[in-house]
């Protein structure tokens, strides 16, 4: 007989896994993909260039990456013009973006040939791993607008310039396009999060990869995990004008309430993403930078007074809703975009779990009465 040990609640603490992908050192406020800096990344690369390092595990050079780029463009035009229109139809019927988008990346598993990965080779399960997330920008931006279809053909090849002519139809600004592909960038991974962990737990039973995105994409849609960008900027809506920020900061404090893109689970300094973002929207320029970043000063030290047991500093919410609004992703669109880039990372770890696989198969303790019969 095993003895089965009790995991602490939440599983917190607990280390489930090896991986070679990436950590975050929450005391340090430093996060990385392969021992790469994630945020000097953001700065310097392009999204095939790290999306590379995360799945096939170097930084490719510019032959690689050229290659790399066609090969998920060419995905993108794999997705069939019935599933473009059928997730249109959801959308406008009224159906929730996030729900929307999973139900579209699961109808999306048969067209594009998923299958258990425990049949595939490895080459076959890379080639899956990419195309099932290089799908994502055609399927939100499906949800968003009619016309996807057509414009498929046409869209740039690299992928924060294809999602944004995706979502408006337009040729995208390059100022735009470098933003948001750091935003995407960014926020690829973030160690072994509830979405991230739930892949994992998918993939370990040789489920195809699409049920582990689609399984993913669930455990992100909870509140309490995909979070709530565009609350962020509710509350920047709200407080309107700087002069205001200390009076609406002050009265949402004496309510209990938290305020939105403040705090987190991990960073006990500011959330690097935070930085890199707050500089991206800098460069952007606009008059909400100005706004946020006199709320952001307000916020910091009213908290600062409010909890000062605690840091409670900013996080990656707060800068992610600002540049992303200020690219033109709608509101609706802040949490399905997070997913595009997540799914990343998601694809990543299940690649991973496939090369050294055991089903994940924790225990219970029963605590409940037994009958007398
Ligand atoms: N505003 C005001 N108070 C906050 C706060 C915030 N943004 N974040 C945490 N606190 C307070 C909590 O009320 C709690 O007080 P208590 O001990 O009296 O109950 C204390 O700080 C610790 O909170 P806790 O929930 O343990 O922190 P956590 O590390 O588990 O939670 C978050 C992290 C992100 C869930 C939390 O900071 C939060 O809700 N932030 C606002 C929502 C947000 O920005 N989400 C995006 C995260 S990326």
């Amino acid at each position: 007989m095993t003895t089965a040990t009790a995991a602490p609640a939440g599983l917190e603490g607990l280390v489930v896994t090896d991986t070679a992908i990436g950590d975050v050192r929450g005391d340090e406020g430093f996060f990385h993909y392969r021992g790469h800096d994630a945020t000097v990344l953001a700065r310097t690369r392009r999204l095939e260039e790290v999306w590379h390092l995360l799945a096939l595990g170097h930084l490719p050079d510019a032959v690689e990456v050229t290659a790399f780029t066609g090969r998920l463009a060419a995905w993108r035009e794999r997705v069939p013009a019935d599933l473009v229109a059928a997730t249109h139809r959801a959308a406008r019927s009224g159906a929730d973006t996030l729900t929307t988008l999973r139900t579209a990346w699961s109808a999306a598993a048969t067209p594009l040939g998923a299958r258990p990965w425990l049949d595939l080779a490895p080459a076959e399960r890379l080639d899956q791993a990419l195309g099932l997330a290089a799908i994502g920008p055609v399927l939100v931006a499906a949800g968003h607008r009619a016309g996807v279809a057509d414009d498929l053909a046409s869209a740039p090849a690299p992928t924060a310039a294809a999602y944004l002519h995706l979502l408006t139809g337009a040729t995208p600004p390059a100022a735009h396009v470098r933003a948001l592909e750091r935003y995407l960038v960014a926020t690829i991974d973030h160690g072994l999060n509830a979405s991230t962990f739930t892949a994992r737990v998918v993939a370990s039973t040789g489920a195809d990869l699409a049920a582990v995105l689609v399984a993913a994409l669930g455990a992100l849609s909870g509140p309490l995990h995909g979070g709530a960008p565009s609350r962020a900027l509710d509350m920047l809506d709200a407080i309107g004008t700087p002069g205001r920020a200390e009076a609406w900061v002050a009265d949402a404090l004496a309510r209990g309430e938290r305020i939105m893109g403040f705090g987190h689970r991990i960073y006990r300094t500011e959330d690097p993403r935070a930085a890199l973002l707050r500089e991206t929207a800098r460069d952007l320029g606009g008059d909400r930078f100005e706004l946020a970043l006199a709320v952001e000063t307000t916020v910091r030290e009213l908290l600062r007074r409010h909890r000062p047991d605690r840091v409670l500093d900013v996080n990656v919410e707060y800068w992610a809703a600002v540049v992303l609004d200020a690219v033109g992703v709608p509101r609706p669109l802040f949490t399905p975009t997070f997913a595009v880039s997540r799914a990343i990372g998601w694809m990543a770890h299940a690649l991973e779990q496939t090369e050294h696989n055991r089903i994940m198969r924790p225990s219970s303790r029963y605590v409940g009465a037994f009958g007398s019969g």
